[in-house]
């Protein structure tokens, strides 16, 4: 079976995690800042915030954000339920913001719309979809003139660009954060990280990441007692990236823009192989890079039903997956009142989606094999 994404680990990568298991700190040692510093500089960001996983960044972030009950979340419907649930692990309220049936991405214009009609949430959260940046400077534009906070669920999105800069730069948001999951650009097996500019932001995000607790003298309430003195000032977490995590996470981001220069070089045969078939993909803005975490295609109106091509994928050993269903459809999330039809484009999208495989050694032999099958099962 070729599957949708897999990791790739080079004997590089297992030298770095070996030398972590065989020095003195497995946690909570130096692995920790050195891939912290590597994606920090990477992104060309200020602070960089490593935890266990990405939807512990999101949790982390929206805290630090001052997400609390009686606060709003908005984000897309088409993300992983995390870059919702997020907001309600603060208690916070959540709603969605409709996508751009082209991108695939949070409509700026929806969200100019709901924003006329409702006012601003708390924390907006633009997720980009598949490895390609929402529109940010439209959505800064929007959070200055209405005064909510932005941040970047850019778990796919981690080696992108926009406006020849790296997603991450928080150029245009308070913070984003990244996942390091196997099927993403880079990862840790498990993990996360976020990345602000706010040195405050960043320092919450810290503290949250161990219980609330500072051990910084400059930081404490009382006068240290001594050097084993620590406070805990808030309730926050054990959110704990391990070195050994991180030294695989340091060692991955030196093959960053190898990674994502193979997905692209990918994306584009995929696009140009499936030329003339009825399907579309994402529409990339010309001032994005997309990481291409993702490569999913839309099938057009006249083509067998979606559950029928997908299996006929499976059965020819394509391991095909469905990015994602509607977040807003989910029982959990229709128990606090949301509906089908709520978000129409994002529930059409959903209808007629499916991702094919797509990550770095995937050979140029296995995207024919993928094609042929989709080719076969679309009876084309
Ligand atoms: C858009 C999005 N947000 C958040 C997450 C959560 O990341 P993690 O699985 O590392 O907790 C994921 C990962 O699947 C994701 O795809």
């Amino acid at each position: 079976v070729i599957p949708y994404g897999r990791q790739s680990i080079s004997e590089e990568d297992i030298e770095g995690v070996v030398a972590v298991l065989r020095s003195d700190f497995i946690t909570q040692g130096p692995a920790i800042e050195r891939f912290e510093t590597a994606v920090a500089e990477y992104c060309g960001v200020e602070h960089a915030v490593a935890v266990c996983n990405g939807t512990a960044a999101l949790h982390a972030a929206c805290l630090a954000l001052g997400l609390e009950p009686g606060k709003k979340l908005w984000t897309s419907p088409i993300t992983f339920v995390a870059s919702a649930n997020a907001g309600r692990y603060c208690g916070a309220d959540i709603d969605f913001v409709d996508i751009d049936p082209a991108t695939y991405n949070m409509s700026v214009e929806a969200l100019r719309e709901k924003l006329r009609a409702e006012g601003p949430p708390d924390v907006l959260v633009p997720v980009h979809f598949a490895g390609a940046s929402c529109d940010m400077a439209e959505i800064a534009e929007l959070s200055e003139k209405h005064g909510f906070a932005v941040l970047e669920d850019a778990s796919h999105a981690i080696g992108a660009s926009y406006q020849d800069e790296p997603v991450g730069s928080c150029r245009y948001s308070n913070a984003a954060t990244f996942s390091f999951h196997p099927v993403k650009i880079i990862t840790t097996g498990e993990g996360g990280m976020a990345v602000t500019n706010d040195a405050e932001l960043a320092n919450r995000c810290r503290m949250l990441r161990t219980h609330g607790i500072t051990r910084d003298p400059d930081r404490m309430q009382a006068e240290p007692e001594g050097p084993w003195y620590y406070e805990q000032q808030q309730l926050g977490y054990n959110f704990r990236m391990t070195d050994i995590q991180a030294a695989l996470g340091a060692s991955q981001m030196q093959r960053i823009d190898e990674f994502v220069a193979r997905r692209n070089e990918l994306a584009e045969r995929y696009k140009a192989l499936l030329a003339g078939l009825p399907v579309s993909w994402q529409h990339v803005h010309t001032d994005t890079r997309s990481a291409y975490h993702l490569f999913v295609i839309e099938l057009a109106e006249e083509t067998p039903p979606r559950a029928e091509v997908f299996a006929a994928l499976r059965e020819s050993g394509v391991g095909a997956n469905v990015h994602y269903i509607p977040v807003h459809l989910q029982p959990y999330y229709r128990a606090l009142g949301f509906e089908p039809g709520d978000f129409p484009n994002a529930e059409a999208y959903y209808e007629r989606a499916i991702t094919l495989p797509l990550y770095p050694a995937m050979a140029d032999e296995d995207l024919e094999t993928v094609v042929s099958a989709l080719r076969e099962a679309l009876g084309a």
